[in-house]
């Protein structure tokens, strides 16, 4: 089978040297990646560099190897475009249509998806002219990864750092196997959450659970993906951000409750992914709990924790907002999952079986989603991305 054709488009950002990691991602995993520099990338990053790490030619103008006809053909032939970092002038130009380079030359000609991830100054992010040069390459199919926070050029702090590059690369791998089709969650604002909650008992113990967090940051990465605007409320998980969400760290049950109602007062869905607490410790004390010579331990008194999966569910932020729980049962899979569905009120809910070593933190999953409409979708084992896109599938059919 040919090797994934792959346009990685560098734009003049201090970001560039980022690039070469990405780079790296995809011809190790077995693409073929063409670089297209502009001009003023070539400033940060030399040809020699994009040249002898691609094992191709490098070219900024169009004027070069015209016998090849390279404005068009490399657009042509590419399965997918990325342009990491794309900075202010890059999206102004590919959002006017320019084709005054190479590399905007070959955005025109394109037809594969399009992946821009944006990187610089918070100021140049905020401007007008910048929110709407990417509101109309979204509007155009474009997939568009929102920057990150952090450390910018400089001294500064803000959004606009571009994302780790192999969250990058995760989230052009998940549009390419997409293959040629619009991104069908653009426009819309999903809510996950993730991992599981921490219950303190004292400053060094909690109440947990064995969720990782994988499942909510496949979902969070596969919506992404697929064009969503992403809010990640993320228990404890000690995982890379995925790129182009907005991810929110939470502690406890009622942290994630404030978090998760607070992002979905305009959300379009909520995924609900997160293993909860049901109990808390009625008690925390406020020094470490000690052993007493002689005396066997206090017994630990639990208070109820808020259900925060009905409260969503029945006080649904907007209309035709949509609700997906996750039930992790270890035994009666189907039908407690049934009479969750009901008890919450939820659209869907996708019940899973876990175990000690089941699911949690597996990279594996094995699901059916039940539909308050009655409907069943069996999901067999595999990937929690491959879960992850089901459940996306049910939710933009609902959308719809
Ligand atoms: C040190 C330095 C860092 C820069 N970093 C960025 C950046 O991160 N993002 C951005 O949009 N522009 C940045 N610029 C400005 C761009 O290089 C400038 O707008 C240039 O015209 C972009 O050209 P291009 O879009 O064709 O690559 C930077 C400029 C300098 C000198």
């Amino acid at each position: 089978m040919d090797k994934p054709k792959v346009v990685l488009g560098v734009s003049g950002g201090i970001a560039a040297y980022k690039a070469c990691e990405l780079l790296r991602r995809f011809t190790e995993s077995g693409h073929e990646v063409r670089v297209v520099p502009t001009a003023s990338a070539l400033h940060f990053v030399g040809a020699a560099t994009w040249s002898a790490l691609s094992g191709h030619p490098v070219a900024t103008e169009v004027w070069d190897d015209v016998h090849e006809v390279p404005h068009v053909r490399i657009g042509q032939r590419a399965d997918l475009v990325v342009v990491a970092p794309a900075t202010a002038d890059t999206l102004a130009r590919a959002a006017h249509g320019l084709a005054d380079d190479l590399l905007t030359n070959t955005l025109l000609t394109a037809r594969c998806p399009v992946v821009f991830a944006p990187a610089m100054h918070t100021e140049m992010w905020e401007h007008p002219a910048t929110r709407e040069n990417v509101e109309t390459l979204r509007r155009r199919g474009a997939v568009l990864i929102e920057p990150a926070v952090g450390r910018l050029t400089g001294a500064d702090t803000g959004k606009g750092r571009l994302p780790d590059p192999g969250e990058i690369f995760e989230a052009c791998r998940l549009v390419l196997a997409r293959g040629p089709v619009a991104p069908d969650l653009a426009g819309r604002h999903v809510v996950i959450s993730a991992g599981g909650t921490r219950e303190p008992l004292d400053p060094v113990r909690f109440l947990g659970n064995r969720s990782s967090g994988k499942q909510g940051y496949a979902l969070a990465r596969t919506a992404v993906a697929r064009g969503a605007r992403v809010t990640l409320v993320s228990a404890n998980a000690a995982l890379p951000d995925p790129a182009g969400a907005d991810v929110v760290p939470v502690g406890t049950a009622v942290e994630l409750r404030e978090a998760v109602l607070r992002a979905a007062a305009d959300a379009d869905a909520v995924v609900m992914a997160a293993a909860v607490a049901d109990f808390r410790p009625a008690v925390y004390a406020t020094g470490k709990i000690k052993k007493k010579d002689g005396q066997e331990p206090e017994p630990i008194a639990l208070l109820r924790n808020p259900d925060i999966l009905a409260e969503v569910s029945a006080d649904r932020a907007r209309p035709g907002q949509i609700v997906v729980g996750f039930a992790a049962e270890t035994d009666e899979v189907l039908a407690n999952g049934r009479a969750k569905l009901r008890r919450k009120g939820c659209d869907l809910l996708v019940v899973n079986e876990v175990g000690e070593h089941r699911t949690f933190g597996s990279e594996e999953n094995e699901a059916v989603v039940l539909g308050a409409d009655g409907t069943e979708t069996p999901v067999p084992h595999g990937p929690k991305e491959d879960l992850a896109g089901i459940v996306w599938d049910l939710v933009a059919r609902r959308l719809r």
